[in-house]
């Protein structure tokens, strides 16, 4: 059953969702050239930790792992689509770089993710990303009370395709409050009027994950984590944690507002 959450709740949520935002924005401001992945998580885990709140992602264990998650960001690099575990890989000129991260805040959870690319963009790469983000808020715009779910997966399946990229299956967004993944599930494809009423109250983490390939198929790397695209070919993911709220959807993973 989906849990709503009352307005009091959504603004403890936006705590998180601020602190989440501002570790993102660390990350990405750290990343250059020789930086290592396991940098920015030790960043990312005192940002959070500096703040009074808790790395979500730290030791936990969803359903489909083998194994407890061993840090406090995904770092995914180039043709990893997610959950890409920090290693001492150091960051080189044009790496294609996802970074997610949860946190935890006075109990209630944000999540949310962005793409950047590392030196020297490349189109391909800079359209990715763009596309990724634009589906995104696309899916941010159908998060309206009276809409179905399948509206929001609809429209960020959409701008997907349009774009020929490749949709990996079984992964998306999700429920989130006081736990990270609450129901429903919300995968990244659709039809607009099926699925869920949006009620407000309703707080979902809306997670696009796009191949520039064009395939809609992945690999899982032997660490049971990682996924990537079966082409070594690029992807993107954005990721946002969003309240339903009565006058529309309200984005809680943003640094002000
Ligand atoms: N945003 C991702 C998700 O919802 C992050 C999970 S990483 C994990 O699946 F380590 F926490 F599992
Ligand atoms: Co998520």
């Amino acid at each position: 059953m989906e849990q709503l959450k009352t307005p009091a709740e959504i603004d403890l949520m936006r705590q998180a969702g601020r602190l989440v935002a501002k570790t993102l924005a660390a990350v990405r401001d750290a990343s250059g050239i020789g930086v290592s992945l396991l940098e920015l998580d030790s960043l990312a885990h005192e940002v959070i930790t500096g703040a009074g709140g808790r790395a979500t992602f730290l030791g936990y264990r969803p359903r489909f792992a083998p194994t407890a998650y061993p840090a406090t960001i995904c770092t995914s690099v180039n043709d990893v689509i997610v959950h890409g575990i920090p290693n001492d890989y150091r960051l080189r000129d044009g790496d294609l770089v996802s970074i997610d991260c949860a946190a935890h805040v006075d109990g209630y959870c944000a999540d949310s993710a962005i793409s950047y690319v590392v030196g020297t963009e490349h189109g391909a790469a800079r359209r990715l990303i763009e596309r990724t983000v634009a589906a995104l808020e696309a899916g941010i715009a159908a998060a309206q009370p009276g809409r179905h779910l399948g509206d929001i997966e609809a429209a960020i399946g959409r701008v997907g395709r349009r774009s020929g990229y490749g949709i990996p299956p079984d992964f998306g967004g999700h429920g989130v409050g006081r736990e990270m993944h609450e129901s429903p599930s919300v995968a990244n494809t659709g039809f607009p009027g099926t699925g869920i009423l949006l009620q407000p109250g309703l707080v979902l983490a809306l997670e696009p994950m796009f191949m520039l390939g064009g395939l809609d198929q992945y690999r899982v790397d032997p660490d049971g984590w990682a996924l990537r695209t079966i082409d070594g070919g690029l992807a993107a993911h954005a990721e946002h944690t969003v309240a339903i709220t009565e006058d529309g959807p309200l984005v809680l993973t943003l640094a002000a507002g």
